[in-house]
């Protein structure tokens, strides 16, 4: 059945209707479609623009075909332009007159608008739960490792020892940022454009705020024409869901090195990992691959949504179906891929020992040892020269500071006495470093506590 076959005296070229049907893809959010179309007949009949007989033949069919597209025994063939031309030709064909009378006051613009909305706004809260599912995880992980030494890097050189709980907390934040934005999205997104019309709104006497409330919604949008066109939600939406990929790469990044044949600080379980065809001592971190390279879909998403927007004059525009396949893509790729990555991290091994080992081999406590001697009364500038000395002397010999004897030490700088090596120990590197933020245990049980608290609260 087509909405719009009136003032046609030509049926529709086929590859016409092909390329303007949108039904293969905007069947997706068919359960929204119905419960929009339930709110609307329910406030069509407060207001007495419809009976209450045909708001309930309505009502009853809607959910009739809601069950059976469930069930599978109502199929959404191809032969409808979208799925609203589909629920409506359904209906009709389900309780006659009645049918004809549900798009009374609304056009398939506000619709899709509706729909469109209250799809996303459900996985934007799907999303929402899978990151507090990975925060907690993490979390987790940082309680049990407030003593795990390892080296951090920058430049990817060792740098400094930090601990196990230090380097998960950083991604602790992140992904509480990204819940953040999700929030955000949520709160500006979330007001109703049923009732906006085609552009500019209907001369029936809806009532705009039922139908908001109705559904959910903090109230109904305020001009007509943005209600139709404004699809910044969607934008904003792929932006995060591009900054949640971003962030799951670089984690991705890290969990592939460090389960590399060099490094081997995790082991990624069996259950999460591939093999090769060819090679059979191989095991490779595969899900971390891909979670790395599906973030480029994400962003393909976010640039085609921006440039399909761009400078589309007002209100609603055809150019607006292309909205749907590269957000659903999007949305689907995401959460599949925190899906795949919390399993990946609940089930991996941290090798402790080989962590400890490597911070220990890297010249990761010469930061320390400079501010001994600026303990001392050198200056640090001086100091940074004299640990210089000292790790070119060790070097040399293929030993760490901490191998040096008193007597060496003493040869480059009499400063240096027998607390030096109490000084450059892995665990009073880190212990010393209280400062909030920093990878100290004082300082780490105060960040656990603040998002120990946060979790139980959001
Ligand atoms: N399939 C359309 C879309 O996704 C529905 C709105 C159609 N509106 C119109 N004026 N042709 O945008």
């Amino acid at each position: 059945m087509k909405l719009w076959g009136g003032r046609f005296t030509k049926e529709t070229n086929q590859l016409v209707h092909n390329f303007n049907a949108s039904l293969s893809f905007d069947q997706k959010f068919y359960e929204e479609d119905i419960a929009g179309s339930i709110a609307h007949v329910a406030m069509l009949a407060k207001q007495g623009i419809l009976s209450e007989e045909d708001k309930e033949a309505i009502t009853a069919g809607l959910n009739g075909i809601c069950d059976d597209i469930k069930s599978g025994s109502l199929v959404i063939d191809e032969e409808h332009e979208d799925i609203h031309s589909f629920v409506e030709a359904h209906l009709t064909e389900r309780i006659g007159e009645a049918g004809k009378r549900l798009h009374t006051g609304r056009s398939r613009n506000d619709q899709v608008a509706l729909d469109m909305k209250l799809y996303t706004r459900k996985e934007v809260l799907e999303m929402d739960a899978l990151l507090k599912h990975l925060l907690q995880s993490l979390l987790s992980i940082m309680k049990e490792n407030t003593d795990t030494i390892m080296p951090g890097f920058t430049h990817l050189q060792k740098a400094q020892p930090i601990t196990l709980a230090h380097h998960m907390g950083a991604y602790f934040e992140m992904f509480k940022r990204d819940r953040s934005r999700l929030h955000d999205i949520y709160g500006r997104m979330n007001y109703c454009p049923l009732g906006a019309g085609a552009l500019a709104g209907t001369t029936y006497p809806l009532d705009r705020e039922y139908t908001a409330s109705l559904l959910d919604f903090y109230g109904p949008t305020l001009n007509s024409m943005d209600s139709v066109s404004d699809r910044d939600y969607l934008i904003e939406f792929s932006s995060a869901m591009s900054i949640i990929m971003m962030h799951l790469s670089r984690f991705c990044e890290e969990i592939i090195i460090w389960n590399s044949n060099e490094y081997q600080f995790i082991e990624i379980d069996d259950s999460y990992s591939t093999g090769s065809s060819i090679m059979p001592q191989k095991k490779n971190p595969d899900i971390a691959e891909l979670v790395r390279g599906k973030t480029g879909r994400v962003y393909g998403s976010l640039i085609s949504l921006l440039t399909t927007m761009k400078g589309l004059s007002l209100a609603y525009n055809k150019d607006m179906q292309e909205d749907k396949e590269f957000v659903f893509d999007a949305i689907d790729t995401t959460k599949g891929c925190i899906v795949l990555f919390n399993g990946m991290l609940d089930t991996l091994t941290f090798r402790k020992d080989k962590m400890r080992a490597s911070a220990e081999g890297g010249f990761t406590n010469a930061t320390d040892a400079a501010d001994y001697l600026v303990n001392h009364g050198v200056a640090f500038r001086d100091a940074h020269g004299i640990v210089g000395q000292l790790v070119l002397y060790c070097i040399d010999k293929n030993i760490s500071l901490g191998e040096m004897t008193l007597e060496e030490y003493k040869a480059i700088s009499p400063v240096f006495e027998e607390d030096i090596y109490d000084a450059i120990s892995m665990e009073t590197c880190v212990s010393k470093r209280n400062t909030i933020g920093a990878p100290g245990q004082e300082a780490m049980a105060k960040v656990i506590e603040i998002n120990e608290k946060y979790l139980a609260e959001s």
